[in-house]
This record gives structure tokens, sequence and C-alpha cells, in this order.
């Protein structure tokens, strides 16, 4: 029987290219998404992979909506915590607001759905979770103090996770993409990304949201049992780590 995976923010950028990948690779999946209804539908009517809308910022709604997605299609086996925000601003401009979406969505968030699936991981004795953070988490971004703190934390999450499902067989990984060419960065001013951003990626190009959801299927699989608590790193060779 297939495996479930369950991808939040799956509907758009780099979610939606994991979603794809795992529906292509044989998985059953279901994608979520926090209010863009008409990009949730139309990723829908052209795919077929069921789309269900919650935010991940709120614990009694994960459980919720998993419990649905559970009825539908069995037990969630591969969980991709992708769901992420930016809200940036300088330190000395950052609100607390701004401070606590970010930290909310990008790393409470994590713990807000990863929680509710770990029992089961570990009564099945199977998992995988594969957390996506950033190149941004692992160097620090000026103007992004609240995402850079989310996405490091998204990197201790990884790993203390890791050690916790080694023995019940569930691996806990995190991939930090560098710029990938999704709306979150293509909403960058364009001479900002061509004479700022793109010469400081050796590859010369921003990532394709393809090239992040390769590594989450290989993540996913039987094959890649062994890794975890790692961190893959996939940014054109913009930070050596
Ligand atoms: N793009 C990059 O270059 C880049 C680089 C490094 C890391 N990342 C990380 O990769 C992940 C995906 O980025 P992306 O560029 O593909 O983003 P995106 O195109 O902006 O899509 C974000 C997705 O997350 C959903 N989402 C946002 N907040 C949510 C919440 N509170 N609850 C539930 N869903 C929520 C959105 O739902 P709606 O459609 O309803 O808004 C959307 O489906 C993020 O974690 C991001 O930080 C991206």
């Amino acid at each position: 029987m297939s495996r479930v995976a369950l991808v939040t923010g799956g509907t758009r950028g780099i979610g939606a290219a994991i979603s794809m990948a795992l529906h292509n690779a044989g998985y059953k999946v279901a994608a979520t998404y926090a209010g863009n209804d008409e990009k949730a539908r139309a990723f829908h009517d052209v795919t077929g992979i069921s789309v269900h809308k919650w935010d991940v910022t709120d614990y009694e709604a994960c459980g919720k909506g998993i419990a649905k997605i559970e009825d539908d299609l069995g037990h969630v086996d591969i969980l991709v915590n992708n769901a992420g925000i930016t809200r940036d601003a300088m330190f000395h401009k950052m609100t607390p607001q701004q401070w606590h979406e970010v930290i909310n969505t990008n790393l409470t968030g994590l713990f807000n759905m990863t929680h509710q699936v770990w029992q089961g991981m570990r009564d099945r004795s199977f998992g995988r979770v594969i957390n996506i953070s950033s190149i941004n988490g692992q160097k620090g971004q000026m103007g992004q103090a609240n995402y850079s703190a989310a996405k490091a934390g998204d990197l201790g999450f990884t790993k203390a996770l890791a050690q916790e499902g080694a023995a019940k067989n569930i691996t806990v990984n995190a991939i930090c993409p560098g710029y990938i060419g999704t709306e979150m960065v293509l909403a960058v001013p364009e001479k900002v990304l061509n004479e700022r951003i793109i010469p400081q990626i050796p590859v010369g190009r921003l990532g394709e949201p393809e090239e992040i959801a390769r590594i989450a299927v290989f993540l996913a699989s039987d094959d890649a049992g062994f890794i975890t608590g790692s961190t893959i790193t996939a940014n054109g060779g913009q930070l050596f780590v």
C-alpha cells in the first residue's frame, strides 16, 4: 500500500513541487495551505492532489486537519514541514508582530505539525520528517533576524528530534535551499535580484523548486533510511557548510 505524505504549504512554490514529485513517486499526497484559495484550487485541478486549508500556527487546527487527512488517506508516514513566510525589516524597525508571525509560522509550525503525527510514527515504527529550512538560517541575513532565527531553530529541532526518532525508524532531516525562483523570491525587485542576489550564486542562476523536490523524494524513500539529523544544502555554491 502506498505511503501517505503531507506537505504543508504544498500548493505553491517549493511545496507544490514537492507535493507533485511525491505524487509522481507513488505516494498518496495531501497538500495544505493558509489562505490562497485560488492557487490551491488551481493546484488541485491540475494535479488531483487533495488540498486542505488551515494555519500551521494553530495547534488545534493542525490536529483537526491531520485527523481529516488520516480519515481520508490513512496515517501520515511522511511529513514535509514546508510552510513558511517572510516579514523582512532591519532589526531596529522590526515590529513584535513581524517577529512573532515569522517565528510562529516557520518554527512553532514545525512543533504544531510534527507533534500531531509523532506518536503515530512511533507506534508504527516508521516515519519521515523533512523540514524546509533556509540558507539564511545557516548564515544569517540582514533584514531577516526573525526568519534567520526561525530557520536556524528548525535545524536544532531537526537534530534533536532525529535522536529521539532513530530507534523507532523515524528519520528527521532538513533541507536548506538557497535562492529558489518562487513567488517569495520573485517578489524581490528585479534590479536587486540581478545585481545583488544572482551574482552571489556561483552557478549563476536561481534554483528550481523541482531541484528541492527531488531531495525531498529521496529523503522520504527507504533508500534514505541511514540519513537522519542531516542538513542537506542546495544553494548553487553560495555557502559551503
Ligand atoms: N523560495 C526560496 O528561495 C526559499 C529559500 C530558502 C527557503 N525557503 C523556504 O521554503 C519554503 C517554501 O517557500 P516558497 O518560496 O515556496 O514559499 P511560497 O511560494 O510563498 O509558498 C508558501 C506556502 O506556504 C503556505 N503558508 C504560509 N504560511 C502558512 C501558514 N501559517 N499555515 C499554512 N500554510 C502556510 C502558503 O499558503 P498560501 O498559498 O495559502 O499563502 C503557501 O502554500 C518556506 O519555508 C521558505 O522559507 C524558500
